[in-house]
């Protein structure tokens, strides 16, 4: 036995704290830049005070369009471990202009070369299920194979699973199929690091998330999969020709089949996340006149530790030492 270690995820949730608290003020006003680039700043200022050597690998994307929090970019005091660093300030920007559940601020962090680099890809097709059904299914069966072998591995009738899927165009079959085996459906316009955590998340409704979303998103995903148990298998699925393109020029296999250990390859990592507009996953944050409240789950990869962490922030002492104006 040796002595504890420091847990960086603990340090993290304050990270990941300031970018909600900073979005929320955001929510339902229809202006997701600008509550996006509320939390980028708070998010960035807070980081810059870990003690890493960080590098963003799934970031806001690159440096010519995001003038911070940039993919490449390097974060943290530059001081201790060589890291990667997942970072999504809010995920689901439109959830967050138009007060719909389920925006969230998040991070995960990894040693320096552990996270797949999505490169020019931006959009991954994804089956993530909950532990007891982590090997039983195939991302080419057809969804009726898949669904009726997860409601076995789960002990359920498959009209009791439910299958949290993207409301896009391009999912139109897939929910024409989950309905005809039977199958219930929560459909969200956006979110879907949320709908894989709820997916494996025991204490939720949904059982299996389904469908084509972000390629960093799933990257971020798998981080904290990896820590909580259950699996994603995912591809990646070009949307428009300019990604097909791309990464044909990069002579990306197309074919190949990822899982969580190929997205992120070590259990030595950290996620924390932050509830923004508030749902069913994580509360959001509540302003109550002298400060706020804020819901996170807070994750290290190696122990295994998960906690939900509710915090009470408080104006009057907050802001005469924050370098990010919240009220
Ligand atoms: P943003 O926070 O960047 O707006 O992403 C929201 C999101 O819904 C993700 O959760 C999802 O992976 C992706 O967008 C899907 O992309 P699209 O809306 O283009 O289908």
């Amino acid at each position: 036995m040796s002595a504890p270690e420091k847990n960086l995820a603990l340090d993290m949730v304050r990270v990941t704290e300031a970018a909600a608290l900073a979005s929320a003020r955001w929510m339902g006003k229809g202006d997701k830049n600008a509550g996006d680039q509320a939390a980028v700043d708070a998010m960035r200022l807070s980081f810059n005070t870990l003690d890493v050597q960080g590098r963003v690998v799934i970031g806001e994307g690159e440096k010519d369009e995001a003038p911070m929090l940039y993919n490449g970019e390097r974060i943290g005091t530059g001081l201790g471990p060589a890291v990667d660093v997942a970072v999504d300030p809010v995920e689901g920007t439109n959830l967050l202009a138009y007060g719909r559940p389920n925006a969230i601020s998040v991070v995960g962090v990894a040693p320096a070369g552990a996270m797949f680099d999505p490169g020019p890809s931006y959009y991954m097709k994804k089956l993530v299920v909950p532990a007891p059904a982590k090997d039983v299914v195939d991302l080419d069966a057809p969804t009726k194979v898949n669904l009726n072998l997860i409601a076995k591995a789960l002990g359920k009738d498959i009209e009791d699973l439910v299958v949290f899927v993207l409301d896009k165009p391009r999912h139109q079959t897939l929910i024409q199929e989950i309905r005809k085996a039977g199958a219930r459906i929560q459909l969200h316009t956006d979110g879907d690091v949320a709908g894989a955590l709820m997916a494996i998340d025991p204490r939720s409704d949904v059982d299996v998330m389904m469908g084509t979303g972000g390629t960093p998103e799933g990257v971020i995903s798998a981080c904290a999969i990896r820590i909580m148990g259950g699996e994603m298998y995912a591809r990646l699925d070009p949307q428009k020709e300019e990604e097909k393109r791309a990464l044909a020029e990069a002579g990306v296999d197309l074919s190949r089949i990822f899982t969580v250990s190929t997205l992120v390859n070590t259990d030595d990592l950290f996620f924390s996340a932050t509830g923004i507009s508030g749902g069913t996953f994580l509360k959001g944050v509540r302003f109550t006149g002298t400060g706020a409240h804020t819901h996170s789950l807070v994750m290290r990869g190696k122990t295994g530790t998960i906690r939900y962490i509710e915090a009470v922030h408080t104006w009057d002492k907050l802001m005469k030492i924050s370098a990010v104006k919240y009220d």
